[in-house]
């Protein structure tokens, strides 16, 4: 494809399958652009089309091949042969909870999803994640109490889904994680009180006379203020 989406008369065509029926599509393309390719329209499943927003989880399956693969659509580059579906939604046990009445207890995250405790080890998590994830070591820190590592280790989660859809166990690993994560940022990372101090500036209107005198700035004054702005080293 050209930069401006037309077609080269260079380019190699691949076969593949999306939901069974085959579609010849240039060779270069991602899994999203084949797809709208092909003649389907995207009402879900597509969003940032960058590998960040996980709302184009894809499975497929190469033709001769046993093994059931996952993808970003709109990351992965079409393989021939591929057979592929992609999941618009997948129905994750999403619980609503009020991180006031919460704690860092060690068991606060089985308290609400205790489906954790079904956990089999199986790391079908881990290996059904497209972004090579340590899915299941990250649940083992939820279950654990390990709040910390259980953040450090599902932080690039990007919500797909992919991990829970194949979960013998029906955990919605990211949901877990997003918990987790909440946990430790609220009540075991320590407070700052540089932000604390800042807030409360805020709240006393202390940048109010600064931003009135910006936005009353013409355009010119303000990209001279930006360029002698002080600099920190
Ligand atoms: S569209 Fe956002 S990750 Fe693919």
């Amino acid at each position: 494809m050209s930069e401006n989406g037309t077609l080269q008369p260079e380019q190699k065509m691949v076969p593949v399958f999306i939901m069974n029926k085959k579609y010849d599509v240039p060779e270069t393309m991602t899994v999203m652009q084949a797809m709208e390719y092909s003649g389907y329209r995207y009402k879900r499943g597509c969003g940032c089309r960058g590998g960040y927003c996980g709302a184009c989880a894809t499975f497929f399956r190469l033709e001769g091949d046993v093994k059931l693969r996952t993808a970003l659509a709109c990351q992965k580059v079409v393989e021939p042969g591929m057979y592929l579906v992609q999941l618009p939604f997948f129905p994750g046990n999403k619980r609503k909870y009020d991180m006031e009445k919460l704690s860092a207890d060690p068991g606060q995250v089985l308290k609400i999803y205790p489906e954790l405790y079904k956990c089999l080890g199986c790391n079908t998590c881990t290996k059904s994640c497209y972004i090579e994830m340590p899915t299941l070591d990250y649940i083992t820190a939820l279950v654990q109490g390990d709040f910390e590592k259980a953040a450090e280790l599902s932080f690039e989660c990007v919500m797909c889904g992919l991990c829970s859809s194949r979960c013998p166990a029906e955990i919605t690993h990211p949901q877990a994680a997003m918990l987790g994560m909440r946990i430790y940022g609220k009540f075991v990372v320590p407070r700052d009180e540089h932000l604390k101090k800042r807030v409360a500036d805020i709240l006393a209107d202390v940048y109010e006379p600064g931003l009135r005198k910006l936005m009353a700035m013409d355009v010119d004054d303000l990209k001279e203020l930006y360029s002698n702005r002080e600099i920190e080293p």
